[in-house]
């Protein structure tokens, strides 16, 4: 709500990233990761306007559908009047079964519309991962072997390699 008055109100984020670059001398900051709330407020039109690409998580439900057509406008409107480097860098399916017929049918709906824009990998629905920080730890430390982390392991190599291959990524 304070931001609503402020100067740069969009840039805040980005204006206070950029400065963290000049002051913390000697340390060497490659890639910084930005997690947003669900909905789509002025926080989330911060982190739009600091980042290079967004990854896009989506739950494999029918309302997440919804969801992604809004986020794709959002990203479109950010492009033309905020950040025109803003790339989609992809789209997760995550909380995948395999058998349930809704889950196929939304990623058999997201692939056909997105195509290559979604990451091979598909992150399953694993109670591991939801036991996780009920112990206070992030899911690749709780359990490495569950097929849920085994997963983002998967994911985290994509998501370097894509980087790799953004043209204006170091
Ligand atoms: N692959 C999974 N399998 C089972 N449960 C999961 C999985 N991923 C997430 N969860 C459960 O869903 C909860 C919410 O996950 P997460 O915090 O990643 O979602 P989020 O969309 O970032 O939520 P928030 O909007 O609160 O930030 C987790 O605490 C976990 O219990
Ligand atoms: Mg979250």
């Amino acid at each position: 709500i304070e931001l609503i008055d402020a100067d740069r109100r969009h840039f805040r984020l980005a204006d206070a990233l950029e400065e963290f670059g000049e002051s913390e001398k000697g340390a060497v900051v490659t890639y910084v990761l930005i997690d947003c709330p669900p909905s789509l407020s002025l926080l989330t039109v911060n982190a739009l306007a600091a980042a290079q690409a967004v990854i896009i998580p989506l739950q494999c439900e029918f309302f997440a559908l919804e969801g992604l057509s809004q986020i794709m406008r959002t990203i479109e409107t950010v492009r033309t009047r905020i950040n025109p480097a803003l790339d989609l860098q992809g789209v997760v399916l995550t909380m995948h079964d395999r058998r349930n017929n809704l889950t196929n049918q939304v990623e058999e709906d997201v692939r056909g519309h997105f195509g290559d824009k979604v990451y091979r990998t598909v992150i399953p629905r694993n109670v591991r991962i939801s036991e996780a920080p009920s112990h206070g730890k992030p899911a690749l430390l709780y359990d490495l072997k569950c097929p849920g982390s085994q997963a983002y392991i998967q994911l985290a190599s994509e998501v370097i390699q894509r980087e790799r291959a953004r043209p204006q990524a170091a």
